[in-house]
């Protein structure tokens, strides 16, 4: 009796664990093999727009990365920040972080295109995101890794959220700290994920203040190389456009390296949100900055361990969510149709077409 009792509970943990580990369960994880069989040649596709595009455009390695922490830390990794405003949807690209900055989401739909010709209604949009950033990290020379896919396209799109959670380059250290631990990540993922500020380009009006007028003392930022501020006061002249661009790394402005923390040492940093981590006293960042510097390999991992880390945030899995046809909508009838299923939508939930 006893024995068949628990031969019955051992057969029903069985059922438990083999179904908590099916795809498709409301609990399903991300897995580094997910397309294996549904769309074995996903890597290779992104990888190929990506090489040709950039041999034109090869800033689009870093605009990529870019778009891939904009979307996480706004609801997660759901490629909601590709969605386009429609009468449902207020699109995040407008937000402070995010407008006439953000950049390569044609070359996101360019990829979408590739992928959908290939396995149609397969690979998700937040995946794309997240295969295209550890894409370009390799085709600028710098680390690889296998990132965990299966994540799901959202519904909505929240555009108070990315005001408050995209950082700003003017915030000081425990600003940063705060801002990342809100999305689980501690001080050395802030420290190497700020790492990617190694290649790509920042424009005058992000860090201008600093040149002229920091923190309204008339002054520039004392933080900052002379050298490098006479350099920066060429390139943005005080009262000049707030949109002429320089690069982030003046050493090594393409390639993925650990100049971005030598960089910092000699207060090279371009914005403030660079320079504090090095230059805030005795803050427990400059260690990590200064073991970066010494070791590129170190910063190599810990970049891989974060990058990773980030593209799990609040991820949608399983039935959750959906895989959108188009990056920049959701799937299904006009905004119209999908307004008057919530309206008529008794138990609040909001269907999913
Ligand atoms: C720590 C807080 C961060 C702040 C305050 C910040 C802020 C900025 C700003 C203001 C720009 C310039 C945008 C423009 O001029 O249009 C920029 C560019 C960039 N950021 Fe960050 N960022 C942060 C963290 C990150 C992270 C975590 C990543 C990726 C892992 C990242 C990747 C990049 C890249 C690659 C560029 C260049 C984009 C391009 O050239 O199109 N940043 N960032």
């Amino acid at each position: 009796m006893n024995s068949s009792f628990n031969l019955t509970l051992a057969a029903l943990c069985c059922v438990v664990v083999v179904l908590g580990g099916l795809p498709f369960s409301s609990n399903a994880q991300l897995d580094n093999s997910f397309y294996r069989d549904t769309c074995p040649n996903v890597h290779s596709i992104v990888r190929e727009v990506l090489r040709n595009v950039s041999k034109t455009d090869p800033r689009i390695l870093a605009s990529l990365m870019r778009v891939h922490f904009h979307d996480c830390f706004v609801q997660g990794c759901d490629a909601s920040i590709l969605l386009n405003t429609t009468s449902t949807i207020t699109s995040e690209q407008t937000a402070f972080g995010n407008n006439n900055s953000i950049r390569g989401l044609d070359v996101v739909n360019q990829i979408k295109t590739a992928v959908e010709n290939a396995c149609p209604n397969t690979v998700s949009c937040a995946d794309i995101l997240a295969l295209a950033a550890e894409i370009s990290s390799v085709l600028a020379h710098g680390p690889d890794w296998k990132v965990p896919l299966g994540r799901r396209d959202s519904l909505t799109a929240n555009l108070t959220l990315a005001n408050e959670n995209l950082p700003s380059p003017a915030f000081n250290l425990s600003e940063l700290k705060k801002n990342f631990d809100r999305q689980g990540l501690d001080t050395t993922d802030l420290v190497a994920l700020s790492g990617a500020h190694t290649i790509g380009r920042g424009q005058c009006r992000f860090f201008v203040d600093r040149l002229y007028n920091f923190s309204n003392t008339g002054n520039p930022d004392p933080t900052l190389n002379t050298t490098y501020l006479q350099t920066l006061r060429t390139i943005c002249p005080n009262g000049g456009p707030g949109s002429t661009l320089t690069d982030l790394d003046p050493t090594t402005p393409d390639t993925f390296d650990s100049a971005y923390y030598s960089n910092l040492r000699i207060q090279k940093g371009l914005f403030e949100s660079d320079q504090v981590l090095a230059s805030t006293s005795g803050a427990d960042t400059i260690a990590i900055v200064n073991s970066f510097n010494n070791n590129q390999t170190l910063f190599f991992e810990a970049f891989k361990a974060s990058m990773i880390k980030m593209s799990k945030i609040k991820v949608l899995t399983g039935s959750q969510g959906e895989i959108r046809k188009q990056c920049n909508f959701v799937n299904g009838n006009s905004g119209l149709a999908t307004k008057v299923i919530r309206e008529s939508s008794e138990d609040g939930i909001v269907s999913s077409y």
